[in-house]
């Protein structure tokens, strides 16, 4: 694991990589003035929730969600409509500033698609580009991590700043007098940070990161993405679809089912309020059962040393929240972690599933890492934990069925809705025209269900608690 940014509190900045034009904005507020959900705004969130667990039906005039297609899980079309569409355009975890924490250090990144090199510029400022040298193809940086002052491909030396222009070519006499070096540079890719969470995009044209997340980018500025620490990083194949292995964290129906002694105990299923935003975007929020003290176990759970986020709010301490950031991230924020599952497709039927803990800091404790445990048995010496066993357990037998003739379609219900609303959020972004019909799902849940608005709430103060 690399080692942190020294103690200090970084300067979070946003800058692209293809437009070096004035000088970075912060996206954070300096300590302590992280905007917080004020008071009122958390005590209708609870009360939706206990309105959620007291209702006997779907809300008012939420739709009947239609079938969805097999084939979005089976089909090499598909699957390609994806890659070209939703991963070549969307903004995408990269990674941690601690994995590349000084001018110069770099990082290889091909989570999805084109080998790129991420890094740390002698001007502070963190880029992305294609990890392709523009003479002959050949990778500019072989390692996956490293620190250089300059790039330098290993085939004929040509060499290149870390701002991605094109200094050094050796031999230059024998290319034409008016080669110009100055259109041979790095080609670009998008890369913004959110604090010191590292995101990249390969479209030139996509909205800003921050206009991409939309409300998320606020309620998500108590959880310090500006001083959080990485703890732990580590990666898995599965034998599945990547919407298989990823819609088994965005629903709560399974975890009385599949999670009894591991999340049930957190996890008030009945009272689950899910809230979609523009973009894809979700949030799930849920009480602990009643019987459950969530504070008092989590106090048990982590060991002196884990330092509290202490600007987290009363929901990110007493419940559990779990994102979805449109179109592979899923994270349960708390007060103790900000854990995000990342599913990479790697084929129609494999996935990557990378499980990555960040924390504001553990003292002299060994670095948290939720989601995986020892094991000498294993590559990289870790095994998935039991919670992430429990959520992958179906996957393999999931895709098998899928591809047989049994799978005909899938029937969601309003719990499921976020599975729903990503499903049509793939489309838009695919372009509905551009996908075949009978492998459409129909976009039934209007913008009314988007945030900012939420005809629930008009339903639930028509019905007062009784
Ligand atoms: S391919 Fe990189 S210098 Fe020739
Ligand atoms: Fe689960």
């Amino acid at each position: 694991m690399s080692r942190s940014l020294s103690g200090e509190r970084a300067t979070a900045t946003v800058e692209s990589a293809h437009s070096q034009v004035g000088p970075p904005e912060p996206i954070f507020a300096a300590r302590g003035e992280a905007r917080m959900m004020d008071a009122s705004e958390v005590a209708q969130l609870k009360a939706m929730m206990e309105w959620e667990g007291r209702r006997t039906a779907p809300p008012e005039g939420f739709p009947a969600l239609p079938d969805m297609p097999a084939g979005r899980y089976t089909s090499a079309e598909y699957y390609a409509l994806e890659v070209e569409h939703v991963f070549r355009k969307s903004w995408l975890f990269a990674g941690h500033l601690d994995e590349i924490p000084d001018p110069g250090c770099w990082m290889r990144w091909h989570n999805a698609g084109d080998p790129i090199v991420i890094v740390h510029g002698m001007d502070g400022v963190v880029r992305a580009f294609h990890n392709t040298c523009r003479h002959r193809g050949a990778p500019v940086v072989t390692e996956d991590r490293g620190k250089s002052s300059r790039l330098m491909c290993g085939y004929h030396n040509w060499t290149y700043k870390t701002d991605g222009s094109l200094v050094g070519v050796p031999e230059r006499r024998d290319f034409p007098a008016d080669f110009d070096l100055s259109c041979r540079g790095l080609l670009p890719v998008r890369c913004e940070l959110f604090g010191k969470v590292i995101f990249v995009n390969f479209d030139m044209e996509a909205m800003p990161l921050i206009e991409w997340m939309g409300p998320i980018a606020r309620e998500w500025e108590e959880f310090a993405f500006d001083r959080i620490r990485l703890a732990a990083r580590h990666s898995f194949d599965l034998q599945c679809n990547w919407k298989v292995a990823m819609e088994a964290n965005m629903e709560v129906y399974h975890v009385p089912f599949i999670h009894p002694n591991t999340v049930a105990p957190l996890v008030d299923s009945t009272r689950n309020l899910n809230t979609l935003y523009p973009n894809g975007h979700a949030r799930m929020l849920a009480p602990p059962p009643r019987q459950t003290d969530r504070e008092h176990v989590r106090a048990i759970d982590s060991p002196p040393g884990w330092q509290q986020i202490d600007t987290v709010g009363e929901l990110g301490r007493t419940c559990t929240q779990s994102y979805t950031l449109f179109p592979n991230w899923v994270s349960p924020l708390s007060n103790y972690f900000v854990p995000p599952l990342l599913f990479w497709p790697t084929s129609l039927t494999t996935t990557r599933l990378e499980l990555v803990t960040m924390a504001l800091d553990w003292g002299d404790a060994p670095a948290p890492d939720l989601w995986t445990v020892p094991d000498a048995s294993q590559p990289n010496g870790r095994q998935m934990s039991p919670i992430i066993l429990e959520d992958t357990q179906f996957g393999e037998a999931i895709q098998h069925s899928m591809q047989g003739s049994a799978f005909r379609s899938v029937p969601l219900s309003y719990q499921e809705a976020r599975i729903y609303s990503f499903h049509q959020n793939l489309d838009a972004m695919i372009g509905v025209d551009k996908v075949p019909e009978p492998l459409r799902v129909a976009p039934v849940i209007g913008p009314d269900w988007v945030w900012p608005n939420d005809p629930r709430r008009a339903q639930m103060e028509r019905e007062p608690a009784t």
